[in-house]
């Protein structure tokens, strides 16, 4: 992408992380999500932390909670929080209508998906460039798997026909997840049912998570040349 695009699109990016970091209200459990848009939103809500707004958050990854410690914001575990108030995320696709999404571009899905399922409500902020007609349109489906025999787990995704690649850090050596797994990038291209190839990824042996989100997310937030979009469950 070009540098003016870029700027255009990291402006809508902080749109979205400001108005999704506006829903917080003092005493929340919030899950604070991770990737670029996740981490705009986690520097707007240290601003309203540094303001007064009282909130405990569940980070997920390692690099959200050294963000939220910089900033000052109380963090805690899902050992002592069973309930999360409010997750506040980014993804890689929205899909339209049915507010279904693929997340796990960072590698971050399975702690992401972990305290989304903990969440009252999850509330995504993207910039209208991921909103898609159908999943798959233009995102692979991270599928984290354990290291150990992932050639193996990888031949049965071939057979689902995901495409599988392993994901290589700048190094050219396989990227590690925070759980100590490898994630495998499947093109699957246009996902007829996200239902049915999530049940299929699911029962994969060696997959330990995969980043198909079906009927997870509450609202979305948009940052578009429009201005700030919402789309809610209730009203989708
Ligand atoms: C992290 O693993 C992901 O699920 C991110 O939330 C998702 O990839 C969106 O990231 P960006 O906001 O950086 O596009």
């Amino acid at each position: 992408m070009n540098e003016p695009a870029q700027a255009v699109v990291d402006k809508l990016k902080q749109s979205a992380a400001d108005a999704i970091a506006a829903e917080l209200q003092n005493g929340m459990i919030v899950g604070l999500g991770s990737g670029s848009t996740a981490k705009l939103a986690v520097d707007a809500i240290g601003r309203r932390v540094h303001e007064g707004l009282k909130i405990i958050g569940i980070p997920t990854s390692e690099r959200t909670a050294e963000q939220a410690r910089e900033l000052g914001i109380e963090l805690s575990t899902l050992g002592d929080h069973s309930q999360i108030d409010v997750t506040i995320d980014g993804a890689d696709e929205v899909e339209l209508g049915t507010l279904n999404l693929i997340k796990g571009g960072g590698g971050n899905h399975l702690r992401e998906k972990i305290v989304a399922a903990a969440s009252s409500r999850l509330c995504i902020a993207v910039d209208e460039s991921k909103l898609v007609s159908h999943l798959g349109d233009r995102a692979e489906v991270p599928v984290e798997v354990a290291q150990f025999g992932w050639q193996a787990t990888a031949r049965r995704l071939t057979k689902l026909h995901g495409e599988p690649t392993l994901r290589l850090q700048a190094d050219g050596k396989p990227f590690v997840t925070d759980g100590g797994n490898y994630i495998l990038d499947c093109a699957f291209g246009r996902i007829g049912s996200a239902d049915v190839l999530q049940r299929e990824l699911d029962s994969v042996v060696g997959v330990i998570e995969h980043g198909l989100f079906i009927g997870m997310a509450s609202l979305i937030v948009i940052g578009s040349s429009e201005g700030v979009k919402r789309l809610d469950r209730e009203s989708a």
